[in-house]
């Protein structure tokens, strides 16, 4: 538990996938089809499908997140031999209504009601990110939902990071920004974000520029941070 206090924090900015929503809840609900294949399917999924985010970036070919997170599945499936079209519909279908983190409604709830102000920003298409906040219910507590599709380019460009201070018309600085997604939170630091990195998975630290403020485990920890 941090005793960290963020003072003049405006706007809470939060990832998506993996911070928000489980990535793995579409695999665990496709268990009695995947069997024990569903465990190494998801991470399989999820490495790939962040894996080719970067080498789009890399060789500028972009192409948005649902294609990626296709490609990154049919990438799984066949390794797992799992291959099989009525199958991978069933996934695609499941990660439009994966599930939100418990604590999630009622901490965003408290920070809306505080008067903070509330933003995703993720690799996720404006299609993908709305099916998820309505399928969890917390569409109305957002101000912004903030996608790579306004750049066409994903994670960590800086240009991503920084549409969050150019829509809202903030300073980096004003900016509180929430990751479980450790290489997520480094780069969000090292734009210039105050970041929280919600390490849910007590993973080692990455290498990489630059280490965030605090980590915290879930998101209840946040309203004590940003708020008075
Ligand atoms: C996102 C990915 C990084 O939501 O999880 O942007």
């Amino acid at each position: 538990m941090t005793t960290l206090k963020l003072r003049g924090i405006e706007a809470c900015v939060f990832d998506a996938y993996g911070t928000l929503f489980d990535v793995n809840s579409a695999a665990r609900s496709a268990q009695d089809s995947l069997g024990d294949k569903w465990q190494p399917l998801a991470e399989l999924w999820r490495f790939k499908q962040l894996q080719y985010t970067w080498l789009r970036g890399l060789a500028g070919r972009h192409a948005d997140f649902w294609q990626v997170t296709g490609d990154a599945l049919d990438f799984a499936l066949s390794t797992l031999k799992l291959d099989d079209s009525a199958l991978r519909a069933r996934l695609m279908n499941l990660y439009l209504s994966l599930s939100a983190y418990p604590e999630v409604p009622d901490t965003l709830k408290h920070l809306k009601a505080a008067g903070m102000k509330l933003a995703i920003l993720s690799n996720g298409t404006p299609a993908m990110l709305a099916a998820a906040v309505t399928n969890a219910g917390i569409t109305e507590v957002f101000d912004a939902i903030f996608s790579v599709e306004e750049v066409k380019v994903y994670k960590p460009h800086p240009s991503v990071y920084g549409l969050a201070c150019e829509r809202f018309n903030i300073a980096a600085s004003a900016v509180c920004f929430l990751s479980s997604n450790g290489w997520d939170a480094y780069s969000a630091k090292a734009f210039g974000f105050y970041t929280l990195w919600c390490n849910r998975f007590g993973q080692a630290p990455e290498r990489i520029p630059e280490t965030p403020d605090a980590q915290i485990t879930t998101l209840a920890e946040l309203p004590n941070i940003v708020l008075g």
